[in-house]
């Protein structure tokens, strides 16, 4: 796929097939995440991989019933890791870049899954001390988004976009 056809391919997946997630497909998504940019090359983020259904139900009921999270074969929880950053950045590191090092690793890990034929979400609402605690996180990193990834069971249904007029704004 072109990397267009990717970006318009991708819809957020709720429903998941059984079929699993080869090592191989998940190391083609690791290895696309970390040619992600960050602040200063600092890689301000770590990533847990959840695949034990005990776990899974843990982040599922972390995370206010979202059930998906226990379908999909693969849960990755992006943690941001302020002191990473803070080491050069200080302040703006410690409560900004690491959340932004994060967070574009986990878009680059959506677009590779989805160039991959896998379906993933973005999960942003679940309760970060309790999902803290299921992933066994080091004190210092922050869950700031989780992705279930598998093979899509559904029809997405296509969300649609602010018009760029609203968007887009020239100055001058
Ligand atoms: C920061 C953020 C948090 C989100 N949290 C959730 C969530 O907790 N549960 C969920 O089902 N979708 C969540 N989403 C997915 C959005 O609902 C979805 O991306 C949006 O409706 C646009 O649909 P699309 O992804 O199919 O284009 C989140 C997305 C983002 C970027």
């Amino acid at each position: 796929m072109d990397i267009f056809d990717v970006f318009s391919a991708r819809h957020s997946i709720r429903a998941f097939t059984d079929q699993p997630v080869t090592e191989e497909a998940m190391r083609k998504i690791f290895e696309t995440l970390n040619r992600a940019p960050s602040a200063g090359n600092l890689q301000a983020f770590d990533i847990y991989q959840v695949t034990k259904a005990e776990h899974k139900e843990a982040l599922m009921r972390a995370s206010y019933d979202q059930g998906f999270l226990v379908q999909a074969p693969v849960v990755l929880v992006f943690c941001a890791t302020s002191a990473r950053s803070a080491v050069r950045y200080n302040e703006r590191g410690e409560t900004l870049y690491c959340i932004q090092d994060a967070t574009i690793a986990c878009t680059y890990a959506m677009l590779a899954a989805t160039a991959l034929g896998l379906g993933c979400v973005w999960v942003g609402a679940f309760d970060e001390e309790a999902v803290h605690q299921v992933i066994g996180a080091e004190p210092g990193q922050r869950p700031v988004a989780m992705l279930p990834i598998g093979y899509p069971n559904e029809t997405p249904r296509i969300r649609p976009r602010r018009a760029l007029e609203e968007i887009v704004h020239q100055v001058g």
